[in-house]
């Protein structure tokens, strides 16, 4: 079993603990992680009349309560005098709130109904996830507003949730089917999104294959940057999902990666990812290591560095270091991937990248690591397009703040404020960017494409 971050280590301690209280630090929720979904019940509401969130929660066998309304018929009196929204039973699991019928300003009201009795009942951990319809596939100039006020909603609920609850919005098209949503419910009503809060991304269309709980089985998926970290979680998560992991790490770095394979019955390249040769070196090891008929499924960039310095003093190797191990290998590495070579990617297959809350709204000392990290997302979106006709997805996560050691390295008060500095009040773990990597790469994933999704507890920096 990996062990606990140093840093989470120390905050469980009773003298840390004790001095943040003293300063004032409430101890942040527990999380609670997996693939679990909530126990509790989930309420289900369709202002507007939209089937596509009924249908899917159909699709997954779950059976959602009707979701209680706060008109004022339904208002009791409380002992102080006052009217009092009607209340659930018992605590609830999820608030699921299909808008994509809703087309006035006065409908807006219904949300509103529906919102309050069902936030207050909202139990630790729970969820509210709106389904909302994409713009651009509107005419109608109050129905577009009105769709894109959810928006806001939805980021004002998720800062308002406590207990480790999130809020999160799918942006939906007309064609878009309960099977091309399935995936991404049951992500986000399980404790694989923990950490994902406040965000909105794009649900499209495709031939999408049904939901499984090993969707890797057979299925080879690379990961760079595999023996520590985030890119530790992520090979272990895949494989847990029943994926086959090629990991990819520095030969200095060789002991870490193989311990790490052998825990998980992967294989281990040593191989540094900018040299120009790194991506046949890969499909070389696929099919050398498991045949000549071997392809990989998918490929996930994880492999980063940090140069750190304001750029008044940001020299030439600080700048290009950054440049070719965050940014420019990944071309490289994909273009030898794709051109149809043994051990190369799939048809169907997935890239997937790490981007950063730095590449989304910049950090002071960062512009090496913010231009690769800013120039990944616009990567992820114009690539997706382009191999869409092989089927293959292409999507990233730009992690918060995440404990591990490349975040060690920061003097204790300013990571200990970077870190709560979030609705989730707490830094993520690196088993949170994984989830949501191994989400996103499922092939019941195939309607996800172009995406970049936060996984950063809503992070107050660029949100
Ligand atoms: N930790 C965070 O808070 C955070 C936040 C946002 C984004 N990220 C991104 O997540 C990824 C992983 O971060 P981490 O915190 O686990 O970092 P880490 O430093 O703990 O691990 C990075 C791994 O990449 C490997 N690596 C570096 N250069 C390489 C090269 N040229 N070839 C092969 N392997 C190489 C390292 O040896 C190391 O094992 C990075 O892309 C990072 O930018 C991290």
């Amino acid at each position: 079993m990996p062990r606990m971050p140093m840093i989470e280590r120390l905050y469980r301690t009773p003298v840390v603990q004790a001095v943040a209280k003293k300063a004032g630090l409430p101890e942040p929720p527990r999380l609670v992680r997996g693939r679990i979904y909530p126990t509790l019940p989930i309420a289900l509401a369709t202002p507007g009349g939209g089937r596509l969130a009924a249908d899917t929660l159909t699709l997954l066998g779950l059976s959602p309560t009707e979701a209680l309304r706060d008109v004022p018929d339904a208002r009791t009196q409380g002992e102080d005098g006052r009217a009092k929204p009607p209340a659930y039973p018992t605590k609830l699991g999820a608030l699921v709130l299909d808008v994509t019928g809703l087309r006035t300003i006065d409908e807006l009201e219904l949300v509103r109904q529906v919102l309050r009795p069902a936030v207050r009942a909202l139990g630790n951990g729970g969820r509210v996830i709106v389904v909302a319809r994409t713009e651009t596939t509107l005419d109608d100039l109050e129905a577009i507003s009105v769709q894109h006020s959810f928006d806001g909603i939805m980021r004002t609920i998720g800062k308002e949730l406590r207990a480790g609850a999130t809020a999160n919005l799918l942006w939906t098209l007309p064609e878009t089917t309960p099977a091309d949503l399935a995936s991404t419910f049951s992500f986000l009503l399980q404790g694989r999104s923990a950490y994902v809060d406040g965000q909105a991304w794009t649900i499209g269309h495709a031939d999408t294959p049904v939901l499984s709980d090993q969707p890797y089985a057979g299925r080879i998926v690379v990961v760079t940057g595999s023996a520590r970290g985030i890119g530790a979680a992520i090979s272990r998560t895949f494989a847990r999902d029943g994926a086959t992991v090629v990991g990819v790490d520095m030969p200095a770095s060789g002991e870490g990666l193989a311990a790490v394979m052998n825990e998980i019955k992967g294989s281990a390249l040593q191989l540094d990812i900018s040299t120009p040769e790194a991506g046949a070196r890969i499909a070389a090891h696929v099919t050398s290591r498991y045949g000549d008929d071997a392809r990989v499924f998918a490929i996930v960039h994880c492999a980063g560095i940090l140069r750190d310095k304001l750029v008044a003093n940001m020299d030439e190797k600080l700048w290009a270091a950054v440049l070719k191990v965050n940014l420019a290998s990944q071309f490289a590495m994909d273009d030898a991937l794709l051109d149809g070579r043994p051990g190369g990617i799939a048809d169907g297959g997935r890239i997937l990248t790490i981007s950063s809350t730095s590449g989304w709204a910049g950090s002071r000392g960062q512009t090496n690591y913010a231009a690769a990290k800013s120039a990944l997302i616009g990567r992820v979106r114009a690539l997706a397009p382009r191999l869409a006709p092989r089927g293959i997805t292409v999507n990233a996560v730009a992690p918060g703040f995440i404990v591990t050691d490349m975040t060690a390295s920061i003097p204790f008060l300013e990571r200990e404020m970077f870190s709560r500095m979030n609705s989730a009040q707490q830094g993520g773990k690196p088993v949170d960017v994984a989830e949501t990597l191994a989400y996103l790469a499922d092939p019941a994933s195939q309607a996800v494409t172009g995406q970049v999704v936060r996984v950063c507890g809503q992070a107050i920096l660029g949100a």
